[in-house]
């Protein structure tokens, strides 16, 4: 059978490096709150040359010589987003003319924080349905723009940046043992999209809109839904939580993140943390993590990853996956 597995990855940070203690002069908060509430010490926010398109690309570039490939082996693009160069075209169409291909396809995905996930299920279907062979996964944020800097419930926690990895078809033999996607998970439900919403678009009112959170409702519901969506990723798979080799979830709360890991009974020393010096990216934070623990040589050959997220809608999704 053909299972996508991960041939390739690559990150891109904005230049600039934004400290809580900066923050304590824009609004009333302090590092000790953020540090304490969130466990984010830094995050990385865009100058007005770096977008979601540049930031994407340069990630995407990264993924590619990591996996030693060029643009023209590349099927598809597909990318999560929730700031977007443009309400259309697609950012990635303009990601697509950055690195200079004209053959394949090229969309977005658009799942909030989930959207990586999301990203990369659909691209494993196209490498399984046998519709691509090679597809740049990227998850490519600028939420920076969309933030209101005057609301410290929302502003300190989330930062720019992208991540991405290039899929590949490679031949499995349907066990777990097998190199690639094992398993994934999706869910949504659209009772909660008041939660965690950006309060305009082109439909409703023409303006790009502000990110707004009822941040206690989100982290109410937050650990529940992860573990849930976990559980039925291992029982798809027939995998149990002591065979996880590391744990790399979307980065929004190090106290969501420590205590979904409790409540599967995944040991702290497995999961991937990166919500310290990225804060919150959305659909970059999962690819940005999984990037920095492969680079650090956490990550080996033969591993079983579980990657996770949850976010705006809500939607909520697992992919379990053998480096
Ligand atoms: O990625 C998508 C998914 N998003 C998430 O997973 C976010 C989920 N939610 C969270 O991570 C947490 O709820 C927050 C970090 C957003 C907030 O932490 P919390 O422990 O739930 O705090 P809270 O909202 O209950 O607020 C506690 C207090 C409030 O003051 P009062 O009402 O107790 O006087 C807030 O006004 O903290 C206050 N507060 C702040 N104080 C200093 C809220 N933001 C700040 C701040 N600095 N930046």
């Amino acid at each position: 059978m053909i299972r996508s597995a991960v041939r390739g990855i690559g990150r891109a940070l904005p230049e600039r490096a934004m400290s809580n203690a900066e923050f304590e002069t824009i609004v009333e908060t302090s590092d000790e709150w953020i540090v304490q509430r969130t466990g984010i010490r830094q995050r990385y926010i865009a100058n007005e040359n770096e977008t979601t398109a540049s930031l994407g690309e340069a990630a995407a570039r990264n993924a590619l010589d990591s996996a030693g490939l060029t643009p023209a082996d590349i099927d598809l693009i597909v990318l999560a987003t929730s700031t977007p160069n443009n309400t259309f075209p697609a950012t990635a169409v303009e990601i697509q003319h950055r690195l200079g291909m004209h053959h394949g396809a090229a969309f977005d995905v658009q799942a909030v924080c989930t959207g990586f996930i999301y990203a990369i299920t659909t691209a494993d279907l196209y490498i399984r349905g046998g519709m691509a062979r090679r597809v740049l996964v990227i998850g490519a944020e600028t939420f920076s723009r969309i933030l209101d800097w005057t609301d410290r419930t929302t502003c300190v926690l989330f930062g720019d940046g992208a991540g991405a990895v290039v899929l590949e078809a490679v031949e499995g033999v349907g066990l777990t043992s097998d190199t690639g996607i094992l398993a994934a998970k999706l869910r949504s439900d659209g009772d909660h999209r008041e939660k965690l919403y950006v309060d305009g678009g082109p439909s409703s009112t023409q303006t790009v809109g502000h990110l707004r959170m009822q941040g206690r409702e989100v982290f109410k519901h937050a650990v529940g839904m992860i573990t849930d969506v976990i559980e039925d990723s291992f029982s798809v798979a027939g995998i149990t939580s002591d065979q996880i080799d590391w744990f790399v979830p979307h980065q929004a709360n190090r106290r969501i993140i420590d205590a979904s890991a409790r409540k599967l009974g995944i040991p702290g020393d497995k999961v991937v943390m990166t919500v310290d010096r990225h804060g919150n990216t959305s659909a970059a934070s999962v690819p940005l993590a999984l990037s920095v623990a492969v680079e650090d040589g956490r990550i080996k050959s033969g591993d079983l990853i579980l990657l996770e997220a949850m976010g705006g809608g809500f939607t909520w999704g697992a992919v379990l996956l053998r480096w």
